[in-house]
């Protein structure tokens, strides 16, 4: 597979572990990000100091501009000449359960979560004909809380998403998800709060990255896999506990 991956929303947290990580595994990357610029070039620097025979570019994007999200693959193959991996990674994660949802966040949520993976998935299809998607979804997708209801549906659409691409685009190009549950706090929120959280779910600790980059691995490794869904989130999708 042509080592090169598109990563959206990489410059902080899972997506920066998934950077950091495909780097050390001698992937050329295409850093996409929105706001987080020095977050980025930070990311940038780190990477081409440590790996400096491999290629790092930045992407800045607003996902929420069709326009923006419409260049963004065929760019990226401009730049890097192909593309073997797309990681639709960025997400908008916002409270409100149906009642309290106003027009302009259910558009961010549909926008960044399930319209531009949809768009970046049917361009990577169009102009790089093989390689591997995956889509980071959430566990929340197994319930019907409503607490997070625009957010939880457009991941529940990525999912679905997931599996209609992985039949449309086989057998050149193989679709996954990997669904986190409890692994970072929000930016706003302390470890502890995480950790109180957890103490519901069956394993009772929040998974941290680690599980996620094993998790890719496996997808990446497995070459028979697609149209599948990795949970990592200690069991939380079996139900948890009052
Ligand atoms: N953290 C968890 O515990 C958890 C649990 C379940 C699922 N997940 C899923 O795992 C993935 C990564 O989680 P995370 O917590 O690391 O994500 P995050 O920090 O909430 O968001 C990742 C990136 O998305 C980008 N983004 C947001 N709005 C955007 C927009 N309008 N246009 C372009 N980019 C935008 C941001 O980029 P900039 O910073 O550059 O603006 C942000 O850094 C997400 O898909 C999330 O839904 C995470």
């Amino acid at each position: 597979m042509e080592k090169t991956a598109l990563i959206t929303g990489s410059a902080k947290r899972i997506g920066r572990a998934i950077a950091e990580h495909l780097a050390s595994e001698g992937w050329n990357l295409a850093l996409h990000y929105h706001s987080s610029e020095k977050a980025a070039k930070n990311l940038q620097d780190e990477l081409q100091e440590q790996y400096p025979e491999q290629v790092f570019v930045l992407f800045q994007s607003n996902l929420q501009n069709p326009f923006a999200v419409e260049c963004l693959v065929s760019e990226v193959i401009e730049e890097f000449g192909s593309l073997g991996m797309l990681i639709n990674n960025a997400s908008a994660f916002e409270q409100a359960p149906i009642t309290e949802t106003a027009f302009d966040l259910l558009d961010r949520q549909m926008m960044v979560n399930y319209r531009a993976p949809f768009l970046l998935m049917r361009d990577f299809a169009r102009h790089s004909g093989s390689g591997l998607i995956i889509n980071m979804v959430d566990t929340r997708i197994t319930s019907n809380k409503s607490d997070f209801a625009a957010y939880s549906l457009s991941k529940k659409a990525l999912w679905e998403l997931t599996k209609m691409a992985a039949i449309e685009f086989a057998p050149s190009i193989r679709v996954n998800a990997i669904a986190p549950g409890i692994t970072l706090p929000p930016e706003d929120k302390p470890e502890h709060y995480l950790w109180k959280l957890a103490e519901k779910i069956p394993m009772k600790k929040p998974g941290g990255l680690e599980p996620i980059i094993k998790s890719l691995d496996y997808i990446l490794n497995n070459e028979h896999l697609t149209g599948q869904l990795l949970f990592c989130d200690g069991g939380e999708n079996l139900g948890t506990n009052p």
